[in-house]
């Protein structure tokens, strides 16, 4: 069966919405990316970022340049966690200049040795999340190299790291690998029908879903249905406004009321996307920093539109 997860995504991957994606079928999610030299020099906030060892089918991203460290930080999160993964696509500016991310696309002989180096320490599965090549189409060796070196599993966001988000994804340029190892494709995965025609055109036995699942936490559902039945339906607002509703009591748990009405502001337009009003009700809700008043805010937005819809 085709496995669908929530792809790692800096500042919007926390426990919280972990939680709520996979209560929305996401078969697994990705920690937000983990500096390997701040979980060393034992920086509270990254230990922060790392999930509960209890959370799930969930794997720690970590990302940095050095092979020591890299390895060193895997070894002591592979005893803790069952599952590593390593981040070689990220492209901004201030990861990439110190060759960690999509960085260590640029040199693939380094590339290969820091593969090696962390496969051999970590004792749990170990997978690597990576583009296309630095500014070139360079996929084929690369995962002749992740294959090579042992790694379980690979995700392919299909673009070139210089690229960063322009253009489109190329999900047909990785039609052309074996898929040795269970290959996931990323990018520009928005709906159900992206989802299928990005299977069918790389051949991948699985999808990452990022930017299509923030405030949308329900395409998981949405995917699978598509993928099944060829049919699927959205939420209803009181299923919207139920998620919502967890999303903000899982963030006042995991970072307290002003963090969680901070946190929730970035998922807002995702979850009132096309619904009539929600420009208007968007920018009042981003200046209530009290989370009571702002859940009571979401409360009659949406109980407003249900006075005019059915609930
Ligand atoms: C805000 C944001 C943060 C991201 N952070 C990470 C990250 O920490 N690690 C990573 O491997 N990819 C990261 N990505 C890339 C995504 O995992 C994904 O590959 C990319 O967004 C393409 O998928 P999409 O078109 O579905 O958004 C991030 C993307 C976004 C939009």
């Amino acid at each position: 069966m085709v496995k669908i997860g929530l792809a790692p995504m800096a500042g919007y991957t926390d426990r919280a919405f972990r939680t709520v994606c996979s209560k929305w079928g996401a078969d697994f999610v990705f920690s937000e990316m983990v500096s390997t030299k701040g979980f060393l020099m034992g920086s509270l906030k990254t230990v922060d970022l790392l999930p509960f060892p209890e959370e799930g089918n969930v794997a720690v991203q970590i990302f940095g340049n050095e092979t020591e460290e890299l390895s060193k930080a895997a070894e002591i999160l592979s005893e803790r966690y069952s599952w590593i993964d390593l981040n070689a696509g990220c492209p901004v500016k201030k990861v990439v200049r110190k060759g960690a991310g999509g960085g260590l696309l640029r040199d693939l002989a380094k590339f290969r040795e820091i593969v090696r180096a962390v496969r051999k320490s970590v004792k749990c599965k170990f997978s690597v999340k990576t583009r296309l090549g630095w500014n070139k189409n360079d996929v084929v060796e690369i995962y002749r190299i992740l294959v090579e070196e042992g790694v379980d599993e690979v995700f392919i966001h299909a673009r070139t790291v210089v690229q960063g988000f322009s253009g489109k994804a190329n999900w047909k340029s990785l039609s052309v690998l074996d898929k040795k190892i269970p290959t996931f494709v990323s990018g520009d995965i928005f709906t159900p029908e992206n989802a299928k025609e990005a299977l069918e055109e790389s051949g991948c036995q699985g999808i990452l879903v990022a930017r299509g699942a923030i405030g949308r936490p329900w395409i998981f559902k949405q995917i699978r249905d598509f993928l099944q039945h060829g049919t699927y339906s959205e939420p209803s607002l009181k299923d919207i406004l139920a998620t919502l509703n967890e999303h903000i009591d899982l963030l006042i748990k995991e970072k307290g009321e002003r963090g969680a009405a901070k946190e929730i502001r970035k998922f807002l337009a995702g979850y009132t996307k096309g619904l009539e009003g929600a420009r208007r009700f968007r920018d009042e809700a981003m200046k209530i920093e009290d989370i009571c008043n702002l859940k009571q805010a979401i409360y009659k937005f949406f109980v407003r539109k249900a006075e005019k819809i059915s609930f």
